[in-house]
């Protein structure tokens, strides 16, 4: 079974958990594209649901499916939110926003009741970290951010090079909110709530990728099935 294969049984497992009269979060990224795929699949077939997009790509990729969309500013909460992520752990902490999307991805996933990640199961560690983590920042004042961030790990027991993300053309990588990204190669990061609460006091930081709590259950597909992580 190919990479992609196992990304989209991950997605249709998700689809067991949705029900008519849902509002769903809709996440971005590959196996998230998988989910949005399928899901339209359903809302052809009758499903009602309305979801809320964590990125213009999956925005347009749910117009295309024939998604039903709504905006934060329009309803109270979320049900459910079904997302991709980059790395898991056994905690249910993650590393988002390799695909850019992660401001996006958070304020949906604290939005809404449940999150379910899904990925295949090469996401799956032991310790997070070795993913470099995204750091959302503004670009004013860019170095000294870098400084900041820098600080906040060494407090925090972490190092590692970071780097402005760049797109394909060479160019900055700029996020759909007009930010950029630093990725910050880490290695092992040992107390993911603890960076995660210094980085958000960092001036300049707008977000981070590291999710801690937000995830309910991780449905991790490989080549012998479905494994569960479930929140204890
Ligand atoms: C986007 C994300 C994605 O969910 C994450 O990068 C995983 O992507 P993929 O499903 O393509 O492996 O966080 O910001």
């Amino acid at each position: 079974m190919t990479l992609d294969e196992m990304k989209r049984q991950a997605a249709a497992k998700a689809l067991d958990h949705v029900s008519d009269g849902m509002k769903l979060g809709l996440g971005t990224g590959s196996t998230a594209k998988h989910f949005i795929e399928l899901l339209g699949e359903r809302v052809s077939g009758g499903l009602k649901v309305i979801g809320v997009p964590t990125s213009e790509t999956t925005r347009t990729e749910a117009e295309r499916c024939g998604i039903p969309l709504t905006t934060l500013d329009q309803i109270d909460r979320l049900d459910l939110t079904v997302d991709g992520a980059d790395e898991i752990d056994g905690a249910l902490n993650a590393i988002k926003g390799g695909g850019g999307a992660l401001l996006r991805e958070k304020i949906v996933a604290a939005a809404s009741d449940r999150m379910i990640v899904i990925a295949d199961d090469s996401k799956a560690v032991e310790t997070l970290g070795r993913f470099p983590l995204p750091v959302e920042v503004i670009p004013f004042g860019l170095a000294a951010t870098q400084r900041a961030i820098a600080k906040a790990f060494a407090e925090t027991g972490v190092s590692g090079q970071m780097k402005v993300r760049k797109s394909d053309g060479g160019h900055v990588f700029v996020t759909d909110d007009g930010h950029w990204i630093i990725d910050a190669d880490l290695g092992r990061i040992s107390d993911p709530p603890r960076l995660a609460n210094a980085l958000t006091t960092v001036p300049g930081v707008v977000e981070h990728g590291l999710f801690i709590r937000l995830a309910s259950l991780a449905l991790l597909a490989g080549p012998s099935g479905i494994r569960t992580i479930e929140r204890r």
